[in-house]
């Protein structure tokens, strides 16, 4: 489906969408292509993570209002859901600081995915799309993954991820709550964190940029499925304008698979450093060694996963060249 019929959909269909996580990476790209549709806005965010610069942008929008509130706050969370018609969930306690913090990740992942789901059913909020995670698998045990394969997460942060998408299911399966959940896998892009909880792509650009060697945990022959931002957010739209994805589950991924050593191969290349040699470090706890992902599902509905590699690294690293 073309871009411009989700957006015309979109602001057809809804007047006011919820971005919980909005002053993060994923969120700050989805509240702009929503801004794009003409639509308000409301940004949710404990910027526990966040960054006001994300969204820094949309300020003098008049359609866009950005509060400061935890998702695990159920009664602050209440005040800012009138009128809300469409949620996007994507407030999370990400993957790194889940080894330091695993009740964080339980309460915010899971309580704080209860909270949105209570409020969504109690407000009559018509559709909500839940960011989930490839975490949720594990181990790849069955290839490709489609979203039958068994759901093994090996990480605190993936059990958390999946105890969310269980609530979402649970919301749909009792009140009849309209629910999509995507799953993403290796999102990349301009505004990811590019420090130690980052994504590999930003670390790897910030590194490089800043003279260092990249550091590659393992051999480097792990695998990721590498998908474009902003594909991402418009997946998020297109699952929320079209007809057949109530209660059901999708991979966002790109189809791009890549190892960790072709990355950082391609990086150093791209920016001109082949005087700089990844460094390998001992495997991270609860890595996951191969994503092989299929996308059939949602591309079987229409959706085009629209960026190549190259396109998408060249975006990203035009982004941190102005930071770095
Ligand atoms: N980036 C990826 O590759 C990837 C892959 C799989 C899944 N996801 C999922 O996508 C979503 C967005 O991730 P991201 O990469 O943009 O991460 P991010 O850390 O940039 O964004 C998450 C945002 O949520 C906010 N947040 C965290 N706890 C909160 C709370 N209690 N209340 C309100 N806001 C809170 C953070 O401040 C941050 O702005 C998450 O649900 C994540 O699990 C991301």
């Amino acid at each position: 489906m073309e871009l411009k019929k989700i957006k015309n959909d979109i602001s057809r269909m809804y007047s006011k969408a919820m971005v919980t996580g909005g002053a993060g990476f994923i969120g700050s790209h989805v509240i702009e292509a929503l801004l794009d549709t003409g639509i308000d806005v409301v940004s949710i965010d404990s910027y526990i993570a966040g960054k006001e610069g994300n969204i820094a942008q949309f300020e003098k929008n008049p359609h866009f209002k950005s509060v400061r509130c935890d998702v695990t706050d159920y009664e602050t969370l209440k005040k800012h859901f009138d009128g809300v018609d469409v949620v996007f969930h994507q407030a999370a306690s990400k993957k790194n600081v889940c080894i330091r913090d695993p009740r964080l990740d339980l309460k915010v992942n899971g309580e704080g995915a209860f909270n949105m789901l209570e409020l969504a059913r109690d407000k009559g909020v018509k559709k909500f799309v839940h960011a989930s995670t490839g975490s949720v698998y594990g181990e790849a045990q069955i290839t490709p993954q489609d979203e039958t394969h068994p759901l093994c997460p090996v990480s605190y942060y993936g059990v958390s991820k999946l105890a969310g998408e269980r609530y979402v299911k649970t919301f749909d399966h009792l009140y009849g709550l309209n629910t999509t959940v995507l799953r993403y896998f290796h999102v990349y892009g301009p505004r990811q964190e590019s420090g130690e909880f980052g994504g590999v792509i930003a670390i790897f650009a910030r590194a490089i940029l800043e003279g260092r060697n990249p550091t590659i945990f393992g051999d480097g022959s792990q695998e990721r499925s590498f998908t474009y931002v902003k594909d991402c957010a418009n997946a998020n739209l297109f699952v929320a304008v079209t007809d057949g994805t109530k209660g059901e589950v999708y991979n966002c991924a790109s189809g791009i698979n890549v190892t960790v050593n072709e990355l950082a191969a391609a990086l150093l290349k791209l920016l001109g450093r082949p005087d700089l040699k990844p460094e390998y470090k001992e495997w991270l706890i609860g890595d996951i060694k191969k994503f092989d992902i299929s996308n059939a599902k949602l591309r079987g509905l229409g959706f085009e996963f629209q960026t190549d590699f190259e396109e998408g690294l060249q975006n990203t690293l035009e982004y941190y060249k102005t930071l770095f």
